[in-house]
């Protein structure tokens, strides 16, 4: 398979092209940041620039081209609200306008839990801005034709994975590592019937393999 990552010098962006890599698959990184470009390197995709605010919908496009799948792992990171709606929001909706011009079906977009904007403590409003801008992106993602699986996951943490992980269409939220949601969507991308589906992610025992696979027995292929 020859995926192309949106975000692959980030956190999970770097991982996932390691663990892609590592199963015998092709990655091609986008990244935003000139300086970043080594990270790609070392994380073993093939690095392409590429900006979700400036390229239209027909660059992204022609970047993507010749892939299996997308994989949409990017985002503004606190970078303010502005940022956040053109990237983690707008930007989505390029990217996965892009993966169907592109002719590629499987797009998989790293979202979030949306019930922490129901922290009892509050939240900030940037935080609730983000919070509503990935599930504007989800709600837009479910309606399109792709073929997608939006993986939520919970807290991202460095600390280093171990491939076991807890799956399902709905969890209470709980931190997970990085090197686990890599590996789990991975797991997920060999997963044919692993379809038009919400995984919500969290640590646990269950190896990502066998986590996907239930998954997707749990769901069913599309009819
Ligand atoms: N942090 C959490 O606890 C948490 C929880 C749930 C879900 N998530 C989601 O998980 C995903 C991965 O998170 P992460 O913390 O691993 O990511 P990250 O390290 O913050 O990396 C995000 C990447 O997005 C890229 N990016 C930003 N603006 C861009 C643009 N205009 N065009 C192209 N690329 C752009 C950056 O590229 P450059 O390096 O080139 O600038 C950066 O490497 C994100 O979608 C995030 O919303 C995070």
């Amino acid at each position: 398979m020859k995926a192309f990552i949106v975000g692959a010098a980030g956190g999970v962006g770097t991982r996932l092209a390691t663990r892609l890599v590592e199963a015998g698959d092709a990655a091609t990184g986008m990244f935003r940041n000139p300086d970043h470009r080594s990270r790609v390197e070392s994380a073993g995709a093939t690095p392409v620039i590429g900006d979700l605010i400036a390229d239209d919908v027909n660059q992204l496009a022609a970047k993507m081209a010749g892939h299996d799948a997308v994989v949409f792992t990017a985002g503004a990171h606190g970078t303010g609200m502005e940022q956040t709606t053109l990237i983690d929001g707008r930007g989505m909706e390029k990217a996965s306008a892009a993966a169907a011009q592109a002719g590629i079906a499987r797009f998989v977009l790293v979202s979030a839990y949306p019930e922490a904007a129901a922290a009892p403590q509050g939240i900030s409003e940037g935080y609730a801005h983000y919070l509503r801008t990935k599930k504007a992106a989800e709600v837009f993602l479910t309606r399109t034709e792709l073929d997608w699986i939006i993986v939520r996951p919970g807290h991202l943490v460095d600390k280093p994975g171990d491939g076991l992980v807890t799956a399902g269409p709905a969890l209470v939220e709980q931190d997970v590592p990085r090197d686990d949601v890599a590996a789990f969507i991975v797991a997920a991308l060999h997963e044919p019937t692993l379809s038009r589906t919400i995984v919500e992610l969290a640590d646990g025992a269950t190896p990502v393999t066998d986590a996907a696979r239930q998954v997707a027995n749990s769901v069913g292929p599309r009819r």
